[in-house]
């Protein structure tokens, strides 16, 4: 990794509690031509035509902003005579761990929890990577951040239900486990939000409820992650995506598969939220297996992902 970049979007969607997609669309619009020009001088690149190939997300997403972001990439290629990929937006986050061939001890079990996705691959190889299960109705993000709502605690609230969840107890309310059988690969959070909405207009403590809920959350996608490990014969763990920011959550993934003898491999918390290095990582991997790989100019930007195989290159 030569440069990075990340722009954020908070105070554009902040007054609204949530990304307001037309916004966020013409928000990149505005941006992203400057935010290249400063990443290529920062990286001492005098022409962008000294670039080769030229990578962006394809999806699952909002379609209006990855629009913007993958008709801005074609173009670049295009109009320099570089090659163009088309990346898939979940198989990038677990590209996080992608340094070279060999860096990951396969197989592994990965869980990728993010705003809005939460969901459990068997890995074989960077190349073979099966969904085991996904969640029914609210991604794990999606509950971190609706649950904060209704406690008003702001927007983005997974970060700052996070932070509160330290000074409460994580025993003293008492809300459901949706789904715990740790066998069963799939998740359910929808219903955990209702329970916490109950407990908060009966007069429990914002720093309980934060804590209780925290800890039933991290409890599920950990427990379901090393069962998945063992049943798999895996020998590393691999977690992306914006929750893997959560600080419970890092610790009880070190103790729990410290325990079970299974390497875990963790993004930084810097890495854990949407950003370009993941999506670089996921080309270099496509390039690694295939140099001559390309997307077709036809590539569109695409909102869902429902399929049994993740695959990083897009068509
Ligand atoms: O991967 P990401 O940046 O975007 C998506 O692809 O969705 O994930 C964003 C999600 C948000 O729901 C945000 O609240 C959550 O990650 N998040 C956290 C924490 N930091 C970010 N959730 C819990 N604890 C955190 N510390
Ligand atoms: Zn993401």
């Amino acid at each position: 990794m030569i440069a990075e970049s990340v722009s954020g979007q908070q105070s554009v969607h902040e007054a609204h509690g949530g990304v307001v997609p037309e916004l966020a669309s013409r928000r990149h619009l505005e941006v992203l031509p400057l935010q290249v020009s400063e990443l290529l001088a920062g990286a001492g690149i005098d022409r962008i035509g000294e670039i080769g190939v030229f990578a962006a997300t394809a999806g699952p997403g909002l379609v209006g902003s990855l629009l913007v972001g993958l008709s801005w990439t074609k173009a670049a290629a295009w109009s320099t005579g570089g090659r163009f990929l088309g990346i898939n937006h979940l198989a990038a986050h677990l590209h996080t761990h992608y340094e070279g061939p060999p860096s990951v001890e396969f197989p592994a079990a990965a869980l990728l929890v993010s705003g809005g996705h939460t969901c459990l691959f068997g890995m074989s190889s960077w190349s073979d990577i099966r969904l085991e299960g996904s969640t029914r109705d609210d991604a794990a993000g999606e509950a971190f951040d609706k649950t904060a709502k209704i406690m008003g605690l702001g927007y983005p609230g997974g970060r700052l239900l996070d932070l509160a969840a330290d000074h409460g107890d994580p025993y003293a309310v008492r809300l459901p486990v949706p789904l715990g059988d740790p066998d069963l690969p799939e998740f359910s959070f929808s219903g955990l939000k209702t329970a916490v909405r109950l407990q908060w207009e009966a007069g429990a403590g914002l720093d309980d409820i934060a804590a209780s809920f925290r800890r039933i959350v991290v409890d599920i996608l950990v427990s379901k992650l090393l069962r998945l490990a063992r049943r798999t014969s895996a020998r590393s763990v691999l977690v992306a995506g914006g929750v893997s920011a959560n600080r419970l959550l890092r610790e009880e993934l070190g103790v729990r598969c410290g325990r079970a003898g299974l390497r875990l491999h963790l993004p930084p918390v810097d890495h854990a939220t949407d950003n370009a290095v993941m999506v670089g990582r996921a080309a270099a991997a496509v390039l690694d297996a295939d140099p001559s790989a390309s997307s077709p100019t036809t590539c569109n930007a695409f909102a869902r992902w429902a399929d049994d195989r993740l695959v990083a290159l897009c068509d």
